[in-house]
């Protein structure tokens, strides 16, 4: 089987925004950060956002006040999002699902607020899909990344668990990003629906 294809930032970069592009309506952001992604959303849609760092979420609402999004962003954990059933169009999330403490329990969440037919789109930096020496090198980090790097794990693979949360796959990209001077990072860009 040929290698995931090889990108440099820019080109992630493309990709993400192209991804988040997708949203539409309302809009659920989990672990939303300082905002990053508010230039890749439409305008047009009604953004609602989750962070669990107070001085994140702080920043957060200043930029979302700022992208025009009324909704004061919320104290919350994907893995219980504060929100009804069926309640949003679109969840988006970047680089998060690395750090929660419960990646089913967030799959589930999402699959819950998520109306029939919902979209949920993901970027995440992932466990090498193919190889050994990676695997093991992501493995032997991920303790290290997790005390210092907020929690972060370098060896997980987030897709089981959509897949048992019930999420159909319309997009499943693998792509490795150029990391110089470490390894390319292996990296999963996600467009998956809830079940109508
Ligand atoms: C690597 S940052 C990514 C931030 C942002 N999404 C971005 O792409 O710039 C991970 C974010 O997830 C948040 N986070 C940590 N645990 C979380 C959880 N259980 N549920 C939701 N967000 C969480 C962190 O506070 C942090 O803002």
């Amino acid at each position: 089987m040929s290698p995931d294809p090889l990108i440099d930032d820019d080109e992630l970069d493309d990709l993400e925004r192209e991804l988040i592009g997708r949203a539409r309506g309302r809009v659920l952001e989990i672990g939303a950060g300082r905002g990053e992604n508010f230039g890749a959303l439409p305008p047009e849609v009604r953004w609602q956002g989750l962070e669990p760092d107070a001085e994140r979420r702080a920043e957060l609402a200043q930029r979302a006040r700022e992208w025009g999004h009324e909704a004061e962003p919320m104290d919350a954990v994907a893995e219980r999002v504060p929100l009804g059933e069926a309640s949003v169009d679109t969840v988006i999330g970047t680089y998060v699902l690395c750090t929660v403490a419960d990646v089913a329990a967030a799959a589930r969440e999402m699959r819950r607020v998520l109306v029939p037919g919902g979209r949920v789109l993901l970027v995440e930096h992932v466990r090498a899909p193919r190889g050994r020496v990676l695997p093991l090198v992501q493995r032997l980090a991920t303790p290290f990344t997790v005390r210092w790097c907020g929690g972060c794990h370098q060896d997980r693979d987030p897709l089981p668990a959509l897949r048992a949360a019930g999420f159909a796959e319309v997009e499943v990209r693998h792509v490795r990003v150029r990391d110089r001077p470490l390894l390319p990072t292996p990296t999963l860009l996600y467009e998956g629906r809830a079940p109508v």
